[in-house]
């Protein structure tokens, strides 16, 4: 991490000059449990992980924007107010978007020059666009003197990719981004917004995160297609029970069986992985206060399960990477996380006796790329903090 923002200070330095820059840097995240529950009024349990996504600027007394990519190797220029999205430099517009929202909010930004860079693999499912988000907006707190509130800037980063961005994504990555805490997972209620601390912190139980290296490709026009097919599951529930029910959250396990066989298959599938990945995110965070880690694991196993086959966001790859990390020794569980068709699976170890994790990670590998052809990127992962201003 420290080389990376010295890395980020020079490329500041080199390509807008000035000293003392900002730095703000915003982690990326893995989600342990709660799967496409977010948009559902429901429950999620992720946690923030070592790697982040970077931000180094300053203020300037011009109304532009200068940005400049690291990672895109592109430096693009934009007026303070009235721009437009940018179809040519899509990351630019993760930027823009928080400027927007901000600026909606009645905020008044100064203009700034901002270089962005990031650690976190990018399409790999453990956002990195929500991380970027929350960067900005830190980051424009910072120099404007704004004080907003931790849920509102959730809020306001979710719109700025609901709205400029184009992507419909629920609160959960925005959220943990900006609100994580060292040693904990984070358990919130994704209607009301009340979140709980929940400790991680027991020194033999490591996450580990595999990258399948599969580009979630049919990612956003799925995604949107299961939303939609939860909104008719919440409309065909609200007829039968009454209008408190307002979305999936609100039905149980029992008022789902009663009605399943009127609702058509896929409507069926989806309401059914929705109703029970509720119920074990409630479990989990149950199981993790009591130390029962074995309990919390099989819960992993079963939420994968539900996603590849009621869900059905799994893919081939996934699935191999999870039957693989079964058959490791000291595995607790394992499932796919974020939105799915490729991107990370999420693993949790028991490595009393000390057990190399390079020969882990080495072992994994080879079997994934015997089975699939990809070399992969795995890696262990603590719960870290949320968003920082590094001074
Ligand atoms: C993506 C979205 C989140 C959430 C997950 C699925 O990561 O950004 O809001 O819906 O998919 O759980």
């Amino acid at each position: 991490m420290q080389e990376s923002v010295s890395e980020i200070i020079e490329a500041y330095k080199k390509k807008f000059g000035g000293d003392h820059p900002v730095v703000v840097r915003a982690p990326g995240r893995v989600n342990l449990i709660g799967e496409h529950t977010d948009y559902n009024d429901g429950f999620v349990f992720p946690v923030a992980i070592d790697r982040s996504a970077l931000i180094c600027g300053k203020k300037t007394g011009e109304s532009r924007l200068r940005l400049y990519s690291i990672i895109y190797d592109q430096t693009v220029e934009y007026p303070l107010k009235g721009f437009e999205r940018d179809s040519e430099h899509g990351w630019a517009n993760y930027i823009l978007g928080v400027v927007r929202e901000l600026q909606n909010m009645g905020h008044h930004l100064p203009g700034a020059d901002i270089v962005n860079s990031c650690t976190i693999p990018l399409g790999s499912g453990l956002s990195s666009s929500a991380a970027l988000e929350v960067a900005v907006s830190t980051f424009f707190q910072e120099v404007a003197g704004l004080d907003i509130p931790a849920a509102e800037v959730a809020k306001l980063c979710q719109r700025a990719e609901n709205e400029f961005v184009g992507v419909k994504c629920g609160i959960m990555d925005q959220f943990i981004s900006r609100l994580a805490r060292k040693g904990t997972a984070l358990f919130v209620d994704c209607r009301s917004l009340e979140y709980q601390h929940v400790p991680f912190d027991n020194p033999d139980i490591k996450i580990l995160i595999c990258n399948t290296g599969v580009k979630r490709g049919l990612v956003d026009s799925e995604y949107n297609t299961r939303r939609s097919e939860c909104e008719e599951g919440a409309a065909f529930f609200a007829n039968e029970l009454g209008t408190e029910v307002k979305a999936l959250r609100d039905v149980t396990i029992g008022q789902f069986e009663k009605y399943e066989s009127e609702l058509p298959e896929n409507v069926r599938k989806r309401c059914r992985h929705v109703i029970t990945e509720n119920q074990r995110v409630i479990d989990a965070k149950q199981l993790l206060k009591n130390g029962d880690y074995e309990a919390f694991g099989e819960l992993l196993y079963d939420s994968h399960v539900s996603l590849r086959d009621d869900y059905e966001v799994s893919c081939r790859e996934l699935d191999i990477m999870v039957e693989i990390l079964k058959e490791q020794d000291g595995v607790i569980g394992a499932r796919m996380t974020g939105a799915g068709f490729g991107g990370c699976t999420v693993s949790i170890f028991n490595l009393q006796d000390d057990i190399s994790h390079d020969s882990i990670i080495e072992e994994i590998g080879r079997k994934y790329a015997e089975a699939t052809g990809i070399t992969s990127d795995i890696f262990f992962s603590s719960a870290e903090s949320g968003v920082s201003v590094m001074h």
